[in-house]
C-alpha cells in the first residue's frame, strides 16, 4: 500500500500588511490587548479584486514547483477554506479553471481552523486505496471581508488574516516516509459557539437587502478551553498510535489561533516552546491556511528536514478538530 507524503509547499500571503494599531482605526483597542492576549502583532489583508481562490491559486503554484510537478499532474484538489468565493460553487473548481485544468476532479470542505488536517486525512485515503497518486490541497482564506468592523466587533475582529497555503501530496513507495496517522473528531454540540450564522439559507429570507452584514460571534472563552484540551487529546492519540514519546516529536504545527493555546499544550507535555513552529505574530489565524503557511516557513527556516517526526494540530469551529502525525 503506497503511503502519502508531502512533496511541495507553497505559501502566498496578501502584501498589505496591518498592524494592531492600525486596527484602531475601527476599534477600541490597543497593541498590547492584542498582543498580550494572543501573540499577535501584524496581519495581512487582501485588497480588491483579490479572492480566496486566487490567493490559493498563487500558493499552489509554488507547491507545485517545489514538487517538481505540473497542473496536470494532479488527479485531486481538495480546497479547505471557511470563505469562499461564492456562496456556490465552491473555490475549488475556481482554482482548478486557474490551473488551466478542464476535469480534474474539485472538493471544497468546510473544517474551518481544523480544515488542512482533514484535508490531509482525506488525500491519505484517495492515496492510501490507490485511486489517486497526485494531489494538490490547499488552505486558503480571505476573512478581511467578513470582520465585523463595527466597534462591538473587536474581539474576533482583531484575531483573523488574509492567506493561503498549499501542499503537494504524494503517493510514495519509500518505507518511512509519509503521513503516519490522521485523527479526526466533532462536536457539532458547540456549532454556535464560534459561527457566522447570516447570511444563511435559514435567515436570509427574513433580511431585507442591504440591511445585513457579517456578524461573526465567537465564545472566547469556551473555544480557548476546548480548543487546549482537544488539541492536548488529539496529540495524545497520535503519539500513543505511533508509539512515539512527546520528546521525539522533532516539530509539532499547531493551528495557529493564539499563542496561549499552544503555550498551553506545550505545558501539557512538559515540552519547550521550541518543539512548536509559531507565526501567529506575523499573521494572526489564517484558518484553514495556518498550518501550510507554517510548514512552508518552517522548512524555509530549515526546521523541517527528511525523517523528521512530526505532529500536526488543530481545533476551530464546528468545532472540529484533529491531528496528523507524519514523517517529513
Ligand atoms: N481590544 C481591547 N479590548 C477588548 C478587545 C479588543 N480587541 N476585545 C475584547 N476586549 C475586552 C472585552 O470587552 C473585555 O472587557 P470587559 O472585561 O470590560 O468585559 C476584556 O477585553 C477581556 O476580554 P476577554 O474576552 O475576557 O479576553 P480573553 O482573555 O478571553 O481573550 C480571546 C479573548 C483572545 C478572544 C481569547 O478568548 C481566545 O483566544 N479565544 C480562542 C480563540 C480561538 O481559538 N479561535 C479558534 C479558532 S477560530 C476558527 O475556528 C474560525
Amino acid at each position: 500500500m503506497p503511503a502519502a507524503r508531502i512533496s511541495g509547499v507553497g505559501m502566498y500571503v496578501p502584501p498589505k500588511v496591518v498592524r494592531n494599531d492600525d486596527l484602531r482605526a475601527f476599534y477600541d483597542t490597543s497593541d498590547e490587548w492584542i498582543y498580550t492576549r494572543s501573540g499577535i502583532k501584524e496581519r495581512r489583508w487582501a485588497e480588491e479584486p483579490a479572492s480566496t481562490a486566487e490567493l490559493g491559486y498563487y500558493a499552489a503554484q509554488e507547491a507545485l514547483q517545489a514538487a517538481g510537478k505540473k497542473a496536470v499532474d494532479l488527479d485531486l484538489i481538495i480546497f479547505a477554506t471557511l470563505s469562499p468565493d461564492l456562496y456556490f460553487p465552491g473555490s475549488g473548481v475556481l482554482l482548478q479553471q486557474k490551473l488551466g485544468l478542464e476535469t480534474t476532479p474539485a472538493l471544497d470542505i468546510r473544517q474551518q481552523c481544523s480544515g488542512f488536517v482533514y484535508g490531509l486525512s482525506i488525500a491519505d485515503q484517495f492515496i492510501r486505496t490507490g485511486m489517486y497518486r497526485t494531489i494538490l490541497l490547499v488552505g486558503a482564506e480571505v476573512q478581511s471581508t467578513w470582520i465585523d468592523y463595527a466597534p462591538e466587533g473587536r474581539t474576533v475582529g482583531v484575531l483573523f488574516g488574509d492567506g493561503a497555503g498549499a501542499v503537494v501530496i504524494e503517493a510514495t513507495e519509500a518505507l518511512g516516509r509519509g503521513i503516519r496517522s490522521s485523527h479526526l473528531y466533532s462536536q457539532g454540540a458547540y456549532a454556535m459557539e464560534l459561527c457566522i450564522a447570516e447570511p444563511s439559507s435559514a435567515t436570509r429570507r427574513h433580511i431585507l437587502p442591504g440591511s445585513y452584514g457579517m456578524r461573526p460571534y465567537m465564545n472566547g472563552k469556551e473555544v480557548f478551553r476546548h480548543a487546549v484540551q482537544r488539541m492536548g487529546e488529539a496529540i495524545q492519540v497520535a503519539l500513543s498510535t505511533q508509539n512515539w514519546h512527546p520528546n521525539e516529536v522533532d516539530l509539532y504545527v499547531l493551528h495557529q489561533a493564539n499563542i496561549r493555546i499552544v503555550q498551553a499544550v506545550a505545558e501539557f507535555f512538559g515540552l519547550p516552546m521550541d518543539k512548536f513552529f509559531n507565526n501567529i505574530h506575523k499573521y494572526g489565524n489564517t484558518t484553514a491556511a495556518s498550518i501550510p503557511i507554517c510548514l512552508y516557513e518552517a522548512q524555509a527556516e530549515g526546521r523541517l528536514k527528511a525523517g523528521d517526526k512530526v505532529i500536526l494540530a488543530a481545533f476551530g469551529s464546528g468545532f472540529t478538530w484533529g491531528s496528523v502525525a507524519l514523517i517529513w
